[in-house]
């Protein structure tokens, strides 16, 4: 059965699927996008994506192409052709075709693709474990908290990480704190309370932190949503990682300096469940 995928209004066979050479998103990535996971047919949190894509489309002078309802028939369709329930969603919105010009042309059609594929979660052996992570200089612009497609710092961030052998660059700015990784959301925990950077224009507002905040404050565990410093997360009791496709990574080693006993923490490992349960039993 070959994979489908959605350009532009038709649902086309994945290694046809393309857009134009002028399409803005590919010359000056003038786009955004949104990461979705889907559990037996339904979106989870998709209220909370579309709006942080409105928002993303609106910050870079754009309207959603279409509405949140034909989004949703849409992708019904994508996961009833690709013969999927569980997986995820890769969206993307870019201001179209038009012939390279920095200043943004008049109205005009945006591009639209979708892809699907099957949920990757990250290994049972690997959660359990905690994962270690480095520390590189965050060098991207400054608005990270529009999902703009425009990854190149990130994607050499993760390459550090990879060439170093582990799974994560925490992204640290020139005041010595962290902001974010590559891909996912920082914390750490320290007598109990949570410590995550606050939604400002320096993180991308993850929708998984957002429901880690609101299973935190059912759990009851403290919260303390403020920047902090490289040194503070060194003698953090736990750190993790948060994000769609990874859901919560503990973190047990920051630039070769052990985090806490070395071992996943109680607050990651409550947190971690009650995610799971949103996840799975939410979308029930
Ligand atoms: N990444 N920070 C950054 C820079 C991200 O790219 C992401 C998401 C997150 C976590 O956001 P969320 O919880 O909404 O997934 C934080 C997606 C998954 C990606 O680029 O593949």
């Amino acid at each position: 059965m070959p994979r489908i995928s959605y350009v532009n209004g038709r649902f086309v066979r994945h290694c046809h699927a393309a857009v134009h050479i002028e399409d803005r998103g590919y010359q000056f990535a003038d786009a955004v996008y949104e990461v979705i996971a889907i559990v037996r047919g339904k979106l989870v949190d998709d209220a909370l994506h579309f709006e942080r894509l409105e928002r993303s489309l609106r910050e870079i002078r754009m309207e959603m192409p279409f509405s949140r309802t034909i989004f949703r028939m849409k992708v019904a369709e994508l996961l009833r052709l690709n013969r999927l329930s569980t997986g995820s969603l890769y969206l993307q919105v870019s201001r179209g075709v038009a012939p390279r010009n920095h200043k943004i042309p008049g109205p005009m059609r945006a591009s639209v693709v979708m892809t699907v594929r099957p949920l990757r979660e990250v290994p049972a052996a690997v959660v359990e474990e905690g994962v270690p992570v480095i520390t590189v200089p965050d060098i991207r612009w400054k608005r990270p908290d529009i999902k703009s497609v425009a990854l190149l710092p990130n994607v050499l961030a993760k390459e550090d990480a990879v060439r170093r052998d582990v799974y994560e660059a925490w992204q640290v700015t020139v005041d010595g704190i962290v902001t974010e990784g590559t891909s996912t959301n920082a914390w750490i925990v320290k007598d109990g309370k949570l410590i995550t950077h606050p939604a400002a224009s320096a993180i991308l507002n993850g929708v998984t932190r957002l429901a880690l905040l609101e299973i935190a404050s059912d759990l009851g565990i403290g919260l303390d949503e403020r920047p902090f410093s490289v040194d503070e997360a060194y003698a953090a009791d736990e750190a993790f990682l948060s994000s769609t496709s990874a859901f919560l990574v503990p973190i047990v080693r920051i630039d070769d300096r052990q985090i806490g006993s070395g071992v996943p923490g109680p607050v990651a490992k409550a947190l971690l469940a009650q995610y799971r349960h949103h996840l799975w039993s939410d979308h029930a």
